[in-house]
């Protein structure tokens, strides 16, 4: 076995050799590859899934490069009631994790991968989340068996030989194991996407304490490419609260008024509520520019300068397809024009892709996400409602030049949103740090497709966080405190609420989003300068009618006034609803927050 297992390996890292032994001992693969992150590789790799029929190439001339899969119609999303988080001790997983006892967990997982990958390659995948030359960087290894997975990291981390090389001999990485959970007996046919289709069978586990990762029987997203949501958020959380710094669901853009004054700004809204959208947004104030820095994901540290710097640890976007146009994300659609996958889109007969929402007419005829012959008339949607793209994040027209920094860039704004069609505004501003926090804690959203189970069901996901955060979010609250105390407040970023997702009595948006949302970022902007008209309001600083520019956007006053207004009666039951999500804590909250949500009602009175 060992040979066959070093197979091409050119590591000297005796930890990582032994592990990967171990675990194609316990998988059974056919063949072990090391993973070089070459174009040769990722040629052969799309090739052959081509022959499988994992991939369809599409149209050389329209989409040079680049390949749709379609996956196991059970295999479409997150599956968050599959996710666990097993520290030794269930209090540290929080009463909003999954937890399992990591003894009890480690034998079911045990007995699951015993000959998982039967019949198959085991694919060692070294991958980076983080520049290589990033001193916060994190090195991972990823074993799977799907090469949908291998060409998709390929995209979504720093993968290949020279991560191998930064390794060196004694260099530590996290384990990140993977499987579709679908072994081939002698003579058995594939299928193009194997999957566990079994729901219940289906395991996305992290062992904090030991930094492991293993995930079972989905091929999907954040379920399989493990540097993602497992690593960089779930993993690093956990981390970051050990070693004093922060793992953000949060995007990352530069945002430059026409006087050419740069900010940069990180927001975190849940699955599916704009962050690659508001990433790489276009303005629509003439003279304003927005370069992204990533779409998803934050690390972010203190400087020795005292302010807090974010890096993207990601390579790549894992983008919702649906809803993405010229006109809502031109540089969205230009990211994606060429060496990408399309995960779950409409086939269209010029071998093009499509969605709902594309801005383009649907095709008279098209082969949808399941493989079905599809018509616009059909009455079903072409695309699935969290098909995705994948792309290099360097292919985006308006990556900041400052995206691969090492150390990342200053923040002077925080955004918290989700998708509320009521009550909350379009925007209002923290009193302060703590309340800043508070208002973090008390994210609540329209669930979305991103994640199996009903969509459109308002939750609490306390700083787009809830399936994210690898330990007890009370405490994870208590750290965001805590940043108060590690530097001068005065260098805190600003903390704001934003909302795009407001609905009339006749349920149509209130606001018109994309681009428009440029028209907050300003009174953003000015708020961090100091100027930037606001009136003082029971939850926060909001702007006058007259503070946000509206030249050119054709909004009656009555919306706007809407869209600003406090509805005392739904904050009330918004107060109620927070503090419903508190009790859970069992009294973990930390004591600032419980302040800031009785001086809340206080003020609602
Ligand atoms: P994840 O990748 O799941 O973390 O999602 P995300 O937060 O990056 O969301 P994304 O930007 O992909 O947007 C998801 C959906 O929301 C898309 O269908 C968008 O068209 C829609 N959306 C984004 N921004 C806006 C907006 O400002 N207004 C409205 N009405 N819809 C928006
Ligand atoms: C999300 O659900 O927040 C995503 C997509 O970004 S996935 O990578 O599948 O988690
Ligand atoms: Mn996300």
């Amino acid at each position: 076995m060992a040979n066959e297992t070093l197979g091409n390996c050119c590591s000297t890292n005796q930890k990582l050799i032994a592990w990967v032994q171990e675990m194609a001992q316990l998988c059974q693969p056919a063949t072990v590859y090391w993973c070089d992150g070459s174009d040769e590789e990722n040629k052969r790799l799309c090739d052959e899934m081509v022959t499988h029929g994992t991939f369809t190439r599409l149209n050389d001339q329209l989409r040079p490069g680049s390949f749709l899969a379609r996956s196991h119609p059970s295999d479409v999303a997150r599956v968050e009631d599959r996710t666990y988080i097993c520290s030794q001790n269930k209090e540290d997983a929080g009463p909003t994790n999954n937890w399992a006892d990591p003894v009890e967990m480690k034998k079911t997982l045990k007995g699951l991968f015993a000959g998982c990958m039967k019949g198959r390659t085991l694919y060692v995948i070294p991958f980076s989340m983080g520049p290589l030359d990033s001193p916060i960087a994190k090195i991972g290894i990823e074993l799977t068996d799907s090469p949908y997975v291998v060409v998709n990291m390929r995209i979504m981390t720093r993968m290949g030989k020279n991560v191998i090389q930064k390794l060196g001999a004694n260099g530590s990485f996290i384990p990140c194991m993977h499987s579709i959970g679908a072994p081939l007996q002698p003579g058995q046919a594939d299928v193009p996407w194997p999957c566990e289709p079994d729901p219940k069978k289906k395991y996305i586990v992290h062992f904090p304490e030991d930094g492991a990762i293993w995930s079972y029987g989905s091929g999907y997203g954040g379920n399989a490419l493990l540097g993602k949501k497992c690593l960089a958020l779930r993993i690093a959380s956990v981390l970051a609260q050990r070693e004093g710094w922060m793992a953000e669901h949060m995007l990352i853009l530069a945002l430059t008024s026409p006087q050419g004054k740069k900010h940069y700004v990180a927001a975190a809204f849940p699955s599916a509520c704009g962050k690659t959208n508001l990433a790489m947004m276009k303005p629509s104030l003439p003279g304003w520019s927005v370069r992204c820095l990533g779409d998803d994901i934050a690390w972010i540290r203190l400087g020795s300068d005292g302010r807090l710097y974010a890096m993207n640890p990601e390579y790549g976007f894992f983008g919702v397809a649906p809803g993405t146009s010229e006109k809502s994300n031109p540089y969205a659609m230009a990211s994606i024009t060429k060496n990408s996958i399309f995960t779950n889109v409409v086939h269209t007969q010029d071998g093009n892709v499509w969605w709902e929402d594309m801005g383009v007419p649907a095709p008279a005829k098209g082969i949808d996400w399941e493989g079905k012959d599809w018509t616009p008339d059909c009455g079903r949607k072409g695309a699935h409602p969290n098909a995705r793209f994948t792309a290099p994040a360097s292919q985006c027209p308006v990556i900041d030049p400052d995206w691969e920094k090492p150390e990342g860039v200053p923040i002077s704004a925080f955004l918290f949103g989700g998708r509320r069609p009521s009550t909350i505004p379009l925007v209002n501003e923290s009193f302060s740090w703590e309340h800043g926090v508070f208002m973090g804690s008390a994210t609540g959203s329209e669930t979305t497709a991103a994640a199996l189970g009903q969509a459109g069901v308002l939750r609490r996901d306390p700083f787009a966080m809830l399936p994210f955060c690898g330990y007890n979010m009370a405490d994870y609250f208590s750290h965001w405190l805590s940043m108060a105390s590690r530097t001068d407040r005065s260098k805190l970023p600003k903390i704001f609420f934003v909302n795009w997702f407001r609905k009339s009595a006749d349920g149509k948006w209130l606001w018109p989003g994309y681009g428009e949302n440029s028209r907050v970022l300003k009174w953003i902007c000015e708020r961090v300068e100091g100027s930037g008209k606001a009136v003082k309001t029971p939850i926060g600083y909001v702007p006058t009618t007259d503070a946000l520019d509206m030249s050119n956007l054709n909004i009656s006053q009555a919306d706007l006034t809407e869209l600003l207004a406090i509805d005392l009666e739904g904050w009330k039951k918004e107060v109620d609803s927070v503090a419903e999500s508190y009790a859970k804590f069992g009294g973990r909250i930390p004591e600032a927050l419980n302040k800031e949500l009785a001086a809340l009602r206080d003020r609602l009175k």
